[in-house]
């Protein structure tokens, strides 16, 4: 496993494998890795002949900038772990060789980015789409890997390659949960054991939340959702939103859409956390 950080290095080393006509799997980053991030690196790793993982904490995606300076890094723990399950290449680069000169670029996401995320985490999107629309240029992956857990994140994603026309094929990968539910996050390293055990009810109460479609509309459930976590100690809702699973839009009937999604963002203290369910 070669651990590169400059883009042209990079660069020279994968030439010879896209000559060869080997394919390129990426999956983008920003470290302090967990079990799904294995997955998906595992995923990859599985279905290309290179594996290219970046760890990249990006500061464009912050709109606070205490997130920033809290999130974790681990770099010497996640070389091994990546080394462990079949990374070939790990590109770390610096801020100064990702953004050389401010990104002024704005993305226009249409509705996409104006709910849930991108409405209480204003910007955060642009800044995705500035580093993931980088990190392509420079690896050029035939297939890139994303979580299902940033429900929004991964739409984002795939309307920025739609617009851009990038020849790469985005894999969406199932979220990855503790035993108690819990979906797996870097954030979660900064949550006590308590702490913990109340933010697995939030899967408990999304997943109990799937049985009343029989009986109430969407926004009932929605109501259910919020009221059951807000009971929690320690949980406080930001929001809840069952959209349809392409356009992200609210629905007000579970006959709009085949595809809802409900999506939620909870405080944990001050440890903000999101998740998703599918109804089926
Ligand atoms: P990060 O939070 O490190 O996540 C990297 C990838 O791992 C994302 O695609 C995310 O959805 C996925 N992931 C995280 N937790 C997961 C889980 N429990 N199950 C499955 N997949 C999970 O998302 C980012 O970084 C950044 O925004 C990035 C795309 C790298 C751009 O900076």
């Amino acid at each position: 496993m070669e651990i590169v950080h400059s883009a042209s290095v990079l660069d020279e080393m994968l030439q010879p494998f896209r000559l060869a006509g080997k394919t390129i799997g990426f999956v983008p980053t920003m470290g302090a890795l967990h079990e799904g991030h294995a997955t998906l690196v595992k995923r990859c790793a599985a279905e290309n002949d290179l594996c290219v993982v970046s760890i990249f904490v990006n500061p464009t995606q912050f709109n606070n900038i205490e997130d920033l300076k809290h999130y974790p890094r681990t770099p010497e723990k996640d070389y091994l772990l990546l080394e462990s399950i079949g990374t070939d290449i790990i590109f770390t680069p610096s801020v100064e060789e990702v953004y050389p000169e401010p990104d002024k670029r704005v993305f226009d996401f249409g509705m996409l980015d104006k709910v849930m995320e991108g409405h209480f985490r204003p910007g955060h999107f642009n800044g995705v789409a500035q580093v993931v629309s980088k990190l392509f240029t420079v690896v050029r992956p035939d297939k890139a890997y994303f979580g299902e857990k940033d429900f929004q994140q991964l739409a984002i994603v795939r309307e920025m390659v739609r617009q851009l026309q990038l020849p790469v094929v985005i894999v969406g990968v199932p979220t990855v949960r503790e035993a108690d539910g819990l979906a797996m996050s870097s954030r979660n390293q900064r949550l006590s054991e308590e702490q913990k055990k109340n933010a697995s009810q939030i899967q408990r109460v999304l997943r109990a939340s799937d049985a009343m479609r029989g009986g109430y509309t969407p926004g009932q459930v929605a109501d259910y959702v919020v009221g059951e976590i807000n009971n929690v100690p320690g949980l406080s809702v930001e929001y809840y939103e069952i959209v349809d699973g392409n356009t992200l839009q609210p629905i007000s009937s579970w006959e709009k859409t085949a595809y809802a999604v409900g999506c939620i963002a909870v405080f944990c203290g001050d440890v903000r956390l999101i998740d998703n369910i599918r109804y089926n």
